[in-house]
């Protein structure tokens, strides 16, 4: 892999929330993503992108978009061929904002994966993860069955830092394989 050109990978960091744990859990996936030969990595951060809620008028399919934070938006997403979601679970669902972020734009996701990396009590956030599935395949994106799930992740957060383990270490990794096959295979699909 390491001689062939890298994906590149938009890592979302879905929460936007005062002091979120999504914040240090990002900065912990992504310095396993910096490492991956497949990808190169790039943060986009839903609090600081800060996209206001739905203000275009047009389909997003048409690409026309009038507000300058919306082409800001869709050159960003447009730059990047894999993604990873970085999801906590409100109320068994994913935040709004990140939806909000994901319908802003259409054919900039078309034909391009999707990983996810979720938190929350028991069910580790897979309940948003299970409805984020149904989204982003309307947005004709495709993702792995790896993906990396972290249950009670208070317990892995130290002074506001991610303390990870071992299992978490490789199911990133893993993860992170397959994205960049099914990313490779996918890209062929795109002009
Ligand atoms: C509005 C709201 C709803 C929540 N619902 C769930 C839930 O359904 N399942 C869960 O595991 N945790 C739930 N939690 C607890 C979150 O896992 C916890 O607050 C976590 O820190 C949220 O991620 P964030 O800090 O990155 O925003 C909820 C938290 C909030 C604020």
């Amino acid at each position: 892999m390491s001689a062939m050109a890298k994906h590149v990978l938009g890592i979302i960091i879905a929460s936007t929330r005062p002091g979120r744990a999504g914040k240090p859990i990002a900065d912990w996936f992504t310095a396993i993503a910096s490492k991956h030969a497949g990808f190169e990595a790039k943060v986009l951060d839903l609090k600081e992108i800060n996209l206001p809620f739905s203000d275009e008028a047009e389909h997003p399919r048409f690409k026309k978009y009038s507000h300058e934070h919306t082409k800001k938006w869709s050159a960003l997403v447009e730059s990047c061929d894999a993604f990873v979601i970085v999801t906590p679970e409100y109320n068994y669902g994913y935040p709004a904002p990140l939806k909000n972020a994901l319908d802003l734009v259409y054919r900039e996701w078309n034909h391009k994966t999707c990983g996810f990396v979720s938190y929350g009590g028991v069910s580790g956030g897979t309940r948003a993860v299970q409805q984020l599935k149904q989204v982003t395949q309307a947005l004709q994106m495709a993702s792995p069955a790896e993906a990396v799930v972290i249950p009670m992740f208070p317990k892995h957060l130290t002074d506001g830092a991610f303390i990870s383990d071992e299992p978490l270490d490789k199911a990133a990794d893993a993860m992170l394989d397959a994205l960049a096959k099914l990313t490779g295979a996918l890209k062929t699909l795109r002009g």
